[in-house]
């Protein structure tokens, strides 16, 4: 176990097991977990947890929670927690299937934020008190820091706000990630707010360890277990083509003097497109590149062992088992070429703007003047949420959306006449790419913006439906501003729910 793990005999005397420092969390409460995509989440306190809400509900007692994350987590917290019903209430990016299940049954409200904003807001009060924080961490030093564990996220701020806290000391984590991160303790609330120190990618501008008030420390939880990353689809054609639009468009901004050869700072989204994106980067003719990102994928790690990307920052590790397995067999080797932040940081709209990021996301759908839906399937179905990528979009010197031109084999367009939901106004949209082609959209008027999209990104199956209504509505609108028919805008949504198609017949 993993006694070896804590070197302050304070904590050690915390000492408890998963299912009596679960019972600290009672019906109501505000718990601060920690996770982010997959990594650093707590693994056995929340499944003690959901036995406990199990149980209460078998009695008939209420038992829920409300519950803060850094982003999505694992089986053992987002899956065990919800299939207990016993959530409430959820913040600020989810990807567990049975946690999306009861959102969209409206059974758990779900607010979904910003990521470099949920911090802030905690700071500021508007989103209630912390009643406990759940955080995995790597280990305790003898003078009571916290080494933090494969994903940073919003630890910092729940340790600092959580009336109580419960760690739980993973051995599965690699000792080796002593060092990898850099925690910045200068954030304020406005008016006090400074500049944040920071002007490229690669500096450290905080401490390796969190701090902690040891008198908050309600128990320490030893565990053993693996983060549960999932693995990633090796790209198919449509992925490939996707990144070999995107890397001859780069290539070509490089020709044109508009950024260097060695790329600005990469952020990479989630999902398989974008891990796609960094594989091609491998054989793509540029050197030396940095990422400032939100999560460290498998195609990252690539980038890295090629040498062609010299260090990433981030907050978190998402990476599949294989490259988990990987990762920690030579983390000594890495840990140079890493830093994980706090996803305050990580994601700082000041920060991104001064680095003049490349952010690359992924999204459900954009509409013909280019506005990008990343979140709601038809309009209200959540998907995920928006993570990171308003995070982003807005402040990158180049903000890229890329999609296959097509969902559900062929019966959904992508490309639709009006986004069913907007998460990134088309005036944080530069660029959309598809496997059929790229849509560069920077100092084009709406109209322009539709002819590109509808020619270079639609597939050739919806391609003439979309100019069909285009052509109607530049007769038919109020406005020719941005031409729309309002009564036929979502018609292609209404067609999928009623036939499972946008196809019409
Ligand atoms: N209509 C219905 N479903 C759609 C769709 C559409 N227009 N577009 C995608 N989907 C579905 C896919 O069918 C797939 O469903 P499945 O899991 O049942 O197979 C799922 O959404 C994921 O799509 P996929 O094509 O595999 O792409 P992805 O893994 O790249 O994910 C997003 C795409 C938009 C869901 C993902 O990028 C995301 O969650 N983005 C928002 C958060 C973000 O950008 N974070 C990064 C910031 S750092």
């Amino acid at each position: 176990m993993a006694s070896d793990r804590i070197g302050h005999a304070g904590f050690a005397a915390k000492r408890r097991s998963a299912q009596d420092a679960a019972a600290l969390i009672a019906d109501g409460m505000a718990v601060g977990m920690s996770g982010f995509t997959g990594s650093g989440y707590p693994k056995a306190v929340p499944l003690a947890l959901a036995d406990r809400i199990t149980a209460a509900h078998s009695a008939g007692d209420p038992f829920r929670v409300k519950v803060w994350t850094g982003a999505s987590t694992g089986p053992e917290l987002d899956g065990a927690l919800a299939k207990a019903d016993g959530v409430e209430f959820r913040l600020p990016y989810n990807s567990d299937p049975i946690a999306r299940e009861r959102i969209n049954r409206g059974e758990m409200q779900y607010f979904d934020m910003h990521l470099s904003q949920v911090a802030p807001m905690a700071w500021q009060g508007f989103l209630g008190e912390l009643d406990v924080a759940v955080v995995e961490v790597t280990g305790i030093t003898p003078d009571g820091l916290l080494i933090p564990s494969a994903s940073v996220g919003n630890n910092k701020t729940w340790l600092d706000r959580a009336k109580g806290i419960i760690l739980e000391v993973n051995s599965w984590q690699n000792a080796a990630l002593e060092g990898m991160h850099d925690i910045y303790y200068g954030t304020a609330l406005p008016p006090s707010r400074v500049p944040i120190p920071l002007t490229r990618a690669d500096d450290r501008i905080g401490e390796p360890y969190f701090r902690v008030d040891p008198d908050k420390v309600l128990a320490v939880v030893e565990t053993d277990s693996p983060d549960r990353n999932a693995p990633f689809t090796p790209p198919d054609d449509s992925a490939r083509a996707i990144a070999g639009h995107l890397l001859e468009f780069l290539g070509h901004e490089v020709k044109m003097g508009r950024i260097p050869a060695s790329l600005l700072p990469l952020q990479s989204g989630v999902g398989n497109i974008a891990n796609a994106v960094l594989t091609g980067l491998i054989d793509a003719p540029f050197d030396n590149m940095v990422s400032y990102t939100e999560v460290i994928q498998d195609g990252m790690l690539d980038l890295l062992e090629s040498g062609k990307l010299r260090m990433a920052s981030a907050t978190a590790f998402s990476l599949s088992p294989e490259a988990a397995t990987r990762l920690n067999a030579d983390m000594a080797r890495f840990r140079n070429k890493m830093i994980l932040r706090p996803q305050e940081i990580s994601n700082h709209p000041e920060l991104v703007r001064r680095l003049g990021c490349i952010a690359m996301n992924g999204l459900i759908e954009a509409d013909i003047y280019g506005n990008v839906n990343s979140t709601h399937v038809m309009g209200s179905r959540i998907q995920n949420g928006i993570g990171g990528s308003g995070d982003f979009a807005r402040n990158a010197y180049l903000s890229i959306f890329m999609t296959p031109s097509t969902a559900k084999q062929g019966k959904i367009s992508a490309i639709v006449p009006h986004a069913s939901h907007v998460d990134h106004i088309n005036q944080d949209v530069q660029v959309i790419v598809t496997e059929q082609g790229l849509a560069d959209l920077r100092g084009l008027a709406p109209r322009q913006r539709a002819d590109l999209i509808i020619n270079n990104c639609a597939h050739p199956d919806y391609r003439p439906m979309l100019k069909d209504y285009f052509a109607r509505a530049m007769k038919g609108s109020y406005g020719l501003q941005s031409p729309m028919l309002p009564a036929e805008a979502f018609a292609w949504h209404q067609r999928f729910i009623d036939t499972g198609s946008m196809m019409p017949g």
